[in-house]
Formats: structure tokens, sequence, C-alpha cells
């Protein structure tokens, strides 16, 4: 049809539509009628998307090239829109195209929208679903108020390996604890459901394995059984998408020799097939292009009939579709039907946004006043944050902090950061003061009582080996009763593409640390990082040690809530902190092999290495808290059980100390013998117990089949008959209680 032709028709169109709409109600019809109005051109806009040049300048004119593009229906979102004017101004240039298809506007939205939270590594420490879901949850009210539909969270990549530095953006290296994870981030996204106002739909990402990119190193490729394909990597992906996750988002990576974007294994097989998803997939930045350099397809067209016929529905930024889709169409290399069935995907999720019924639904200026300044939101970040902190190290309970302390010696360069708070994915409003962070300086500040008197030195920055803020940092730790030194990485150091070689501390941090620590003075060290770092030399000497990863807007009164005692430090590692780098990959879940090593000094022919311990620095579900917990009394409830039933195991919890707190109480079970090998332990379940000083608690875990059930050698679900062990820890390795069960046919 010609253009002015087109133009003309347009409210002929428009009134069909809306007789479509009201005679028949449901989506799917809805979906169908639409279809039938576009062309095939029109319909490829839908599965294109665009960036906003990642930055709000300027206003959005019809004037330059994606304006017009999306004026001619061929966008069919934009990732990257930033505040609410700006989504308005773009949704109002798509309601001039000619059947007036709403755009979607999708945002990285990962640990925060203006109230910034932990990193979700970070937050997975805290084993607190429901805080976890609650972050989730005002990340969604803010971003949904500044105009955005659809947030690309929650990352749910397995992280073994701290080398890669977007483990920052998962739930560490469990997929059992990941899988609850991720599906309490989805019903935090996506709250009372799509279409409600205050929700935005959510991408798990990156489907599939990204996390397991050989040497850690960023986009590289990923070579890995079926098995712990499905065993460990898969899990906290269907988690999120049975918690009703809208859209998936493909991995950069190659998964044994195929691309993820374009195989059809994952997408179609797997996804659409088996797990019977309904929602769309959208590529990951340019990841449909990249084929071509992955060596899989030989140009642009090629990896768009590639990616298309493997189920990738949605192109982000590659422009692979918009430019070779309609002609491999007319010339028979996709199907239309192919074609037809990722739009319709695509229009279901606008359909149920309620997008159609109000494009501009999202776009109220004092909803967005309100949800932006909402001062419940900080309390939830410094809530959140506050339980993410892991105590690692308390010598002679140095820790709490009197908050009457003379002389405190506050030191290091990332004391008075405002910036590096907020991590890898924080998001830049336009027009928000990005200042909008408590230093720990300020949290700190507020914490000490009158009398206290509180110093301040850098030490030395963050990277680089200028010493001379080292004579100044020794002259005040000497003055004072107490060190606190707050060291780590800059925020851009882990994250996308941000992968390392060398996991110590940057710079002269450390020497810095050993420098205060010949002075006398206890010191307390905070370490703020996106990833597991290697501090051997502080893991022996220094006082106390508090992982604090990065935490947001509230990182100040977070670290002071648990330095001087408000809070009770209760988070526990969900990754594994090597020795070296040369302990990598390592994780709690691995298998016994031929020749397990039973300790340190069983190194000879054994499977370990001659020059390092077997065990990490610091294991998974490992962490502090300022009171002991004991635990005892544990009790089955059968010694036996078939697959059809369930066993409950008892146990107490005691807090032995002086300060109210919460014990992570873990179950791990080991399957003796199996047709394929099984982990020396695997998690299974766990209990977050409030304590009050002197108090027992009893908690109860049921096993049942799903906690025994494993992938066998053809990727099966299957149970095996035979014996359990069953422990109960602090850790994956402080097991406290043991028992034995047998599983019979
Ligand atoms: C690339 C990242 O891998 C992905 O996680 C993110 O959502 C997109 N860029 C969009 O920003």
């Amino acid at each position: 049809m010609h253009r002015a032709s087109l133009r003309s028709a347009l409210p002929f169109l428009l009134l069909i539509l809306a007789g479509a709409a009201a005679a028949q109600n449901t989506i799917p019809q809805r979906v169908d009628s639409l279809l039938r109005l576009m062309t095939l051109e029109e319909k490829i806009g839908q599965l294109n998307q665009y960036t906003d040049n990642g930055v709000a300048t300027g206003p959005v004119t019809p004037d330059n090239e994606k304006e017009r593009q999306v004026m001619q229906g061929k966008v069919g979102s934009i990732l990257n829109v930033l505040g609410m004017e700006r989504t308005r101004a773009w949704q109002a240039i798509a309601m001039r195209s000619r059947l007036r298809i709403p755009l979607l506007f999708g945002q990285d939205v990962v640990h925060g929208y203006k109230t910034t939270f932990p990193i979700p590594l970070a937050e997975s420490c805290s084993w607190d679903l429901e805080a976890i879901e609650r972050a989730a949850r005002v990340a969604a009210v803010e971003a949904s108020a500044g105009g955005v539909h659809w947030t690309f969270a929650p990352m749910v990549d397995i992280g073994r390996d701290p080398r890669w530095g977007r483990v920052m953006e998962g739930a560490g290296e469990d997929t059992y604890l990941g899988s609850l994870i991720a599906a309490a981030r989805v019903r935090g996204f996506q709250g009372r459901g799509l279409g409600s106002t205050d929700a935005v739909m959510a991408c798990v990402k990156h489907y599939a394995a990204y996390g397991a990119a050989v040497g850690g190193r960023d986009y590289n490729s990923v070579d890995m059984s079926e098995r712990m394909l499905w065993e460990t990597y898969l899990p906290p992906f269907k988690a999120a998408i049975d918690a009703g996750a809208g859209t998936v988002m493909t991995s950069f990576n190659d998964l044994n020799g195929v691309p993820a974007t374009g195989n059809a294994y994952l997408l179609r097989d797997i996804l659409k097939g088996r797990w019977n998803f309904g929602g769309f997939v959208v590529s990951d930045w340019g990841s449909v292009g990249e084929m071509i350099n992955h060596g899989s397809v030989k140009d642009a067209a090629d990896a768009a009939r590639s990616a298309l016929l493997a189920g990738t529905d949605m192109d982000m930024e590659s422009r692979c579709y918009t430019g070779t889709l309609a002609r491999l169409v007319a010339d028979g290399a996709v199907p239309a039907a192919a074609v037809d069935d990722a739009v319709r995907r695509v229009l279901t999720k606008k359909f149920e946004l309620g997008l159609f019924d109000d494009p501009f639904r999202f776009c109220d200026p004092a909803r967005e006043e309100r949800a932006l300044n909402d001062p419940a939101h900080a309390d939830a970040a410094r809530d959140m944050a506050r339980k993410s902190i892991v105590l690692l190290k308390n010598d002679r309970g140095i820790l709490p902090l009197a908050k009457g302390l003379k002389t405190v010696a506050f030191i290091g360069p990332l004391v008075k950061e405002v910036k590096q708070n907020k991590g890898f994915w924080d998001v830049e409003l336009p027009g928000v003061d990005s200042n909008f962070i408590v230093t720990q300086w300020e949290g700190v500040s507020a914490a000490v009582s009158r009398s206290t008197t509180l110093l301040y030195a850098k030490g030395c920055d963050i990277d680089g080996t200028d010493r001379s803020g080292f004579a100044e940092a020794v002259r005040i730790a000497k003055k004072a009763d107490v060190v606190i030194l707050s060291i780590g990485e800059r925020r851009d150091m882990s994250g996308e593409a941000k992968s390392r070689s060398d996991l110590s501390l940057p710079g002269v941090q450390e020497e810095l640390a050993m420098e205060l620590l010949k002075t006398g003075t206890p010191v307390v060290v905070l370490i703020n990082a996106g990833r597991p770092l290697v501090f051997n030399g502080l893991a022996e000497k220094a006082s106390a040690i508090l992982y604090t990863w990065w935490l947001g807007s509230e990182a100040g009164n977070a670290v002071a809530d648990v330095l001087f005692g408000d809070y009770n430090p209760s988070a526990k590692l969900t990754m594994t902190f090597p020795r070296s780098v040369g302990q990598i990959p390592v994780y709690y879940d691995h298998y016994n092999t031929g020749r397990p090593a039973t300790g340190d000094g069983d190194r000879f022919y054994r499977s370990a290495y001659t020059d390092l311990s077997i065990h990490p620095r610091y294991e998974f579900g490992y962490g502090l808290g300022y009171s002991p917990f004991t635990y005892g009394g544990l009790q089955l409830s059968a010694r036996t059980m078939t697959a059809g039933g369930s066993i409950r195991a008892t146990l107490t919890v005691t807090n032995a100390g002086r300060y109210a707190g919460e014990e992570v109480v873990q179950l791990y079970l080991r399957d003796l013998v199996g047709s394929v090998v099984r982990p020396v332990k695997e998690l299974r379940g766990f209990r977050k117990v409030r304590l009050a000083p002197g108090e027992t608690k009893s908690v109860t875990f049921t096993i049942d089949r799903e906690s025994l059930s494993f992938y066998d050698r053809t990727a099966r679900r299957v149970v095996e008959p035979g014996e359990f062990e069953l422990m109960i820890g602090a850790s994956s390795r402080d097991i406290r209680l043991k028992e034995r069960f047998e599983l019979v046919p």
C-alpha cells in the first residue's frame, strides 16, 4: 500500500481495531485481530528493539532516524529511556504510527531504580526471600512510575568463578538457593501481575549457562555436560518462569559450540517446548549479529534466520531482523508463521501490560513524584543492606563497637565515597541527585556518641601506587582506640565486561592495611566489592572483617548499624571465597572423586594441590554474628521413606549469646551411591530463625522426592533407592548434626 493511502486508511483501521477489541475481549483474539491488520514490515518492527542511546539527552523529535522509524512502525521496544517524561515523549511518537502500537520500554533495573539496593550477590547473602522480594518490589514501584514497563532482571546465572565480573548480578553459586531467589525477585518485580501500574515485567537472563564462561572471561564460550546444564544452570530459569517471568533474555556465549541466541535446543526444545514458556525471548545486546563473530552464521541475514528460527523473538540493537527478515520471508527462508509467532508473543505482553487500553498508563507525573520520594523505600534499602553484610571475622568479639569510644580513626578510599556504593548497575536518572546516598562517613558520624572524636584519612586511592597518604593514616591510627578501614573495588571493577585475573585488593590498599596493623590499634576492615576477593594477609591479621559488597543508597547507615550493634549480622556467603585464583573454580557441592583428600595433611596422591589448602578461605554458607548459636536434638520422623512419602527432620537451635539475632540453619543432603556420582553435599533447605538471647526454637525440614531427585545420564529427573546422609550446618563446612536414612523402593 502507498504511504498516502495508508495514512488515509488509518481512521478506518482504527475503527476495525476498536470494534475488534470490544467484540472480542480475550487477549489472544485481540492479538489475532491486530496481526491481521499488520504488514510484514510492521510485524518485523515489533521484533526490533533500539536503545535510547543510553542517556536521556535532548528532546525526542521526529527528525532523527530512530524517531522516524518509530513513526513508521518499525520499532517494537526501546531500552534505556530514562524518566517518565521521556517515555511519554517516545510513546507519543509511536501513537503517530499507522496502527498506534505502543512501544515497550525496557531498562536494567538490576538493584534498584532511584533507590539503589545492595548488588544482587550481596542481597542473596541475606538468605531472606521476603526482603529480597521487597527490594524488587520497591524497584518495580519506582521504575514503573518512571514509565518503565520491563526490567532486564533477574539475572539468575550461577556464579562459580569470581574472575567473572558478573557474579555481582546473581545469587551466587548454588542452584537451590538461586532458584528460590529467582522466583522471589520475579514476584517482587511483577507484583500483583502484569497490568498493574506498579509492576514491571521481569526478564530472566542470561539464557543459558553464561556464568560458566571458560576462564571467567566475559562473553567466552561454555562447554558443559548436559547433566551439569540441567542440574545446576537451568533450574533458576525454570523457577523464574514458574513464578511468571514474562520474558527471557538469551546469553552472549556459545553453549557446546552453538551460540545461545541461535540455539534451538535451548529456546525451542527446552524453553518453549518442554517448559511451555508462553512469553517472549529477547536477544542480548547485539547478540543476533554477534553470531557472525562466533562463526556460526555468515552474515546478518543468516544471523536473523538462525536466531528467529531458534526462538529469539526480539532483536536487541543488532538490526539484523529489521534489515533482513522481510527478504528472508519473501525468499521462503523463514516461514511467515515463525514471524507471526514471535510477534504474537510480543503483542500479547503489550496487551497484558494494558498498553493498548492506555499507552500512557505508566506516565503519571504525580505517581512518579510520589514513588521516587517515598521514605519507606529508604527504610527497605537500609533493611536489605544490613542484612547483606557478612561478618567474616571477629577476633575476641571486638565487634560490635561501643558508641561511646573516645577516638575512632575512619580510614580508607571508600569512607567518603558516594558513587562507589551504588554498584555497577545503578540507574542515573535525569534530574535526580546522584549524591542521593548515605556515605559510610555520614552513617558512622550519626551513630557515634557526641563525645567520640571521629578522625579521617583517605590513606590511598582504590587503585594506583600512591603511598603518600600512608603517614597521615598511620598517625591518626596511633591516636585512636580503633581503626575502621574501608577498602575494596571501584564500582566499575565488577560487572559486565569486568573480568579480572587477579582478585587481590586493587592498588596499595592491602599494604596500607598492613601499615595500620603495625600500629597495634585494632583494625576493623570493611571490604566493599562486587565479587569474592582474595585477601589472605588481612584474613589472618585484621581484628574483624565485614564484607560489605556495594550496599546502595543506605550503605552508610547499614554499615553503622552493624558496626555498633544496632543490627546483629546474619548474612551468610552464597559464593565460596578462594584462597587464591589458582583454586578457581571452587564451590561446595563438588564430587568426591576417587582420591579425595581428607584434610590438608593428606595430599599424597590425592585430589589436592601440593602448594595450597584444599579448603577455600571462606566456604559457602559461612558468616558470623555477634551471638553464637548452638544446635542439638536432631531427630528424623523415620529412617526409611518411599519416593511418594516424606521424612521430617527436627532439631533445636539456641541463641547462646547476649545479642538477639538470626541464624540461617542449613540442610544438606548427600546421596551416597548413585548411577551417576552425586555431590558431597547439596543444599536442600534452610530456615532463617530469629532468637532472643538464651532462646531455643525447634526447626523442622521436610524431605521429599524432590529433595532426593537428580538428573541422570540422559537428563531425566530420577530418584534412586539407597542411603542418604542428612547434614545440618551453620555453613557448608560447619556441619553440626548428621543422620542417615534410606530411600526404599
Ligand atoms: C548487555 C547485558 O549483558 C544485559 O544483561 C543487559 O540487560 C543488556 N546489555 C541491556 O542493557
